[in-house]
């Protein structure tokens, strides 16, 4: 349900977070940040709050949500957690990890927030605002990152504006968020977990806890809901990307990582440096923001440069290898 007129701006202090929270529970769509990226909050035990973001960004009903909780006791009353989701809540949470895992029978996150599906997405953010929202809501909050659907995360209220503004009740202003790509998402079904999205925890992170390997093989495709976060194009700006780019052709905007300085850059028409010292982390948390401040040059193609596969660039490909799939 669109919210008649402009969106709210409201400041990060408690008269910002306890209207946030008044306006969840009273069914809206309110934009927070996490660690991660700004997500769109409804309250997900409310079918009609929850049809809200999807209304507002676009979003195809079959995507199921991840439903937000304020410590691992609220996520617990809603999933059950075997030994593998267990080591991995206690070793990342609060955090940047999102655990699939079946829903209890009494869990309150409603059949649309989850898709139909038996499982429910259960995830403990770090940010402290975020914390204190979903402690004052006192409900599991259901929150994708809040973009229209298909279009790049936003890492700052502005970004969050640009896609949804006169869409939703208000934002709840963090400044930009630290980590830049969403959580990593692990299913904890049956058997080995299995990794469904590389993100702000590395794959390296999570074997370390686990002491078991992850489970590789093809995914059983009933069992598995299509969404966009999991289909090729997604997290897209306007520009074509160009990944793997050790020449620029003309007129082209450029996103490079570390010292890599491709054969001719001189006629590019706008370069920005993920991390010019080559930190991956750094680079995580600039990539949404480079890649929408590069598409207001309107270049037709963004070309990118290397980028190391480990570590969190394993989610930085994965984003960025969506952003460049045909549309
Ligand atoms: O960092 C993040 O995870 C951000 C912040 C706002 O928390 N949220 C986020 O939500 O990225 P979203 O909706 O953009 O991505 C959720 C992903 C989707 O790929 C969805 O398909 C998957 O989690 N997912 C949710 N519930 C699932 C389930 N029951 N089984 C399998 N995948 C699920
Ligand atoms: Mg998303």
């Amino acid at each position: 349900i669109p919210a008649p007129g402009a969106t709210t701006q409201l400041s990060s202090d408690g008269a910002g977070v306890a209207e946030a929270a008044r306006l969840i529970r009273a069914g809206a769509c309110v934009a927070f940040p996490t660690e991660t990226v700004y997500g769109l909050g409804a309250d997900a035990t409310d079918a009609e709050a929850v049809a809200g973001i999807f209304a507002a960004k676009a979003r195809p009903r079959f995507n199921p949500l991840i439903a937000h909780l304020p410590d691992r006791a609220a996520a617990e009353a809603e999933g059950r957690f075997d030994a593998f989701a267990l080591r991995l809540a206690e070793a990342f949470w609060p955090g940047p990890l999102t655990l699939v895992v079946p829903a209890t029978g009494g869990t309150r996150v409603c059949d649309l927030a989850r898709a139909g599906l038996p499982s429910v997405a259960l995830r403990v953010p770090s940010n402290p605002l975020a914390r204190d929202l979903l402690a004052a809501v006192g409900r599991p909050v259901a929150a994708p990152s809040a973009n229209r659907s298909g279009r790049v995360s936003p890492t700052r209220a502005d970004h969050v504006l640009a896609d949804l503004d006169g869409r939703i009740a208000a934002v709840l202003d963090g400044g930009e968020t630290p980590v830049g790509v969403e959580s990593t998402v692990i299913a904890c079904l049956s058997g080995p977990p299995r990794l469904l999205r590389p993100g702000g925890i590395t794959r390296a992170a999570i074997l370390s806890v686990l002491g078991t390997a992850l489970d590789a093989s093809a995914p059983d495709a009933a069992a598995r809901p299509v969404g966009p976060g999991l289909l090729a194009s997604h997290y897209a700006p306007r520009a074509r990307l160009r990944l793997d780019a050790t020449a620029i052709e003309p007129d082209e905007a450029v996103l490079l990582f570390g010292a890599s300085r491709p054969a001719g850059i001189a006629q590019a028409r706008a370069v920005l440096n993920l991390s010019p010292r080559g930190d991956l982390a750094e680079a995580a948390a600039r990539l949404f923001a480079a890649l929408r401040d590069l598409d207001a040059y309107g270049a037709a193609t963004i070309a990118v440069s290397p980028i190391p596969a480990d570590g969190l660039g394993e989610a930085i490909l994965d984003r960025l290898g969506r952003a460049a799939a045909p549309r």
